[in-house]
């Protein structure tokens, strides 16, 4: 806030005395809410940045990490007026926001050199790979920058389910998971109806709710309203597909899976009433890559502010300011100042630098675990699953170890080739697969998917994988918050110590996600902006 503005309120009670008497009592937060009450501060929002109204006072922030939390600090705070630098430790922004295409470029800590050689044109996300319609945050950026996008087709009932470890005549044979959601539901909507129509469940429905009941379950489950039987159902699918004249005519629909084979084969495990929350149907990604979103930041920032292979070695502060030292792309020894810095160094490398902060926030910062995640994308000479098969997009959920999900591409439907994530997997049976050289990953992936896909070995061609806890600057997919680290390290870190504040995907309840990146940006750099306004 100007010294103007204070004036302008006139009397003794000026807005900074109003600010600093909220920040006396609840801290920062409770002076940003007064900010934000008063039209220049900031309240936790989904759907756009804080307003940063009021100037920067000649302010300049240093920012660590050119992810989705550094760029949009730096994007942010440029426009309100703030110096900004960025030092990124990668060649290149965007964090975990990369996508392989032809030429990439990887080598993990055990030393495997990678160099992705798809066709033109084709691509994997090894990172971030999908937007849920309710990421209004990523959605703003992607909106901000014009980054064009298409559908992510993140349920497919045509698309195969293989759960080798369940028993009967389905364990171990891929299925339509439509198939298995008809005949689930429909058997169970039987079940219920007869049992409620019988009177058994009078005790929990009035007379009139009965009815209702029984009608739901006829309408959920499609059943014979005589006799409430199910006996499958057009949506299922065919055995031989309606078409013209006399035959085909009405073709033949295919018959339910017995009750008992589907409840064996434990693929309803693919089942649930609704998607969760992050999994909704209704999905984007960037058209062309999700390298898309950083690269739309980068054209938006004049090149001299990111400073990239600048790998941090020291972050010190004092009363008045911060110091980072790093050393350069060429090796030097360099050093960057600013009066704040935010940082967005995943907590699994930052714990790692040292840094002047307070003990309980160097303990706070070893208080998270991050997840062993690998990704592979196996380039097929022919979209067989689209040909062959009709799956367009979804995934192949499943139960073999080390391929967690298999998913078949949203874009370049019909086109030639295709590439297909092979397998996508966290936790223990991710860093088991990691160990083997990504020669004998993809043999593994290939020889996996070849149990759903006849097609899938011999159209293999070349493949391109990552492992993010073998990646030095991340050493992890993400963080990983027990319930004691969300309750008592999760809050020490969301605020700052001294002036450095932390940012990045880690800071969020939208873990693994770019939106949880931006959110925790636009609320850190919110505070800092409410301090520098009342500084
Ligand atoms: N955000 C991660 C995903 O899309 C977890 O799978």
């Amino acid at each position: 806030m100007t010294d103007d503005m204070a004036a302008s309120t006139g009397g003794a009670w000026t807005r900074r005395r109003f600010f600093e008497q909220l920040a006396a009592v609840g801290g920062v937060s409770l002076a940003m809410a007064g900010m934000d009450a008063l039209g220049f501060g900031f309240a936790s929002a989904h759907e756009g940045p804080p307003p940063l109204a009021g100037g920067a006072k000649q302010t300049k922030v240093l920012i660590l990490g050119a992810g989705l939390a550094g760029l949009t600090s730096a994007y942010e705070l440029r426009k309100a007026g703030y110096q900004v630098q960025i030092l990124e430790a990668r060649a290149f922004a965007g964090g975990r926001a990369q996508t392989a295409r032809k030429g990439f470029e990887d080598t993990d800590l055990a030393g495997n050199h990678q160099v992705c050689d798809f066709d033109e044109g084709h691509y994997i996300n090894i990172g971030p790979w999908r937007i849920p319609y309710h990421h209004q945050s990523t959605l703003h950026y992607v909106k901000e920058f014009g980054v064009p996008v298409e559908l992510f087709n993140n349920d497919n009932d045509a698309a195969y389910v293989y759960f080798e470890k369940g028993k009967g005549p389905l364990a171990g044979k891929p299925v339509r998971k439509g198939h298995i959601a008809a005949d689930a539901r429909g058997y169970t909507a039987e079940l219920m109806a007869k049992v409620a129509s019988k009177g058994d469940l009078d005790a929990a429905l009035s007379p009139a709710d009965r009815e209702t009941f029984i009608a739901y379950l006829v309408n959920e489950g499609r059943l014979d309203r005589k006799d409430l039987a199910y006996r499958g159902t057009d949506g299922r699918g065919y055995d031989i597909l309606p078409g013209a004249g006399v035959d085909p005519g009405p073709g033949k629909e295919s018959p339910p899976y017995p009750f008992a084979d589907v409840l064996n084969s434990r693929a309803w495990y693919v089942l649930q009433s609704v998607a969760g929350w992050d999994q909704q149907r209704t999905m984007f990604e960037p058209i062309g890559g999700m390298d898309q979103i950083p690269k739309g930041f980068v054209k938006n920032l004049p090149p001299e502010i990111i400073t990239y292979n600048a790998l941090v070695e020291r972050i010190q502060q004092t009363a008045k300011g911060v110091k980072v030292s790093y050393t350069d792309a060429a090796g030097k020894k360099a050093e960057a100042g600013a009066d704040y810095l935010i940082c967005t160094i995943p907590l699994s490398v930052l714990k790692n630098i040292p840094m002047d902060v307070s003990k309980p926030f160097l303990a706070a910062m070893s208080n998270v675990s991050y997840a062993p995640v690998n990704k592979i994308g196996l380039q097929m000479k022919t979209r067989f699953w689209e040909e062959k098969h009709w799956i367009y997009g979804g995934h192949i959920y499943n139960d073999i170890p080390g391929i967690g999900t298999i998913s078949l591409p949203s874009t370049g439907w019909h086109s030639k080739k295709g590439v297909l994530l092979g397998y996508y997997a966290f936790g223990g049976e991710a860093a088991k697969i990691s160990a083997l050289p990504p020669a004998e990953r993809a043999k593994f992936a290939v020889a996996q998917g070849q149990k759903i896909f006849p097609e899938y070995a011999e159209n293999f061609e070349t493949a391109f994988s990552k492992s993010w806890h073998l990646d030095p600057r991340n050493l992890g997919g993400w963080a990983d918050w027990s319930d004691d680290g969300r309750k008592n390290a999760y809050p020490v870190l969301c605020e700052p110590d001294g002036r450095i504040y932390l940012a990045g995907e880690h800071l969020s309840y939208i873990g693994g996600w770019q939106a949880g990146a931006i959110e925790s940006a636009w609320q850190q750099i919110g505070k800092l902006h409410a301090r520098v306004q009342h500084a």
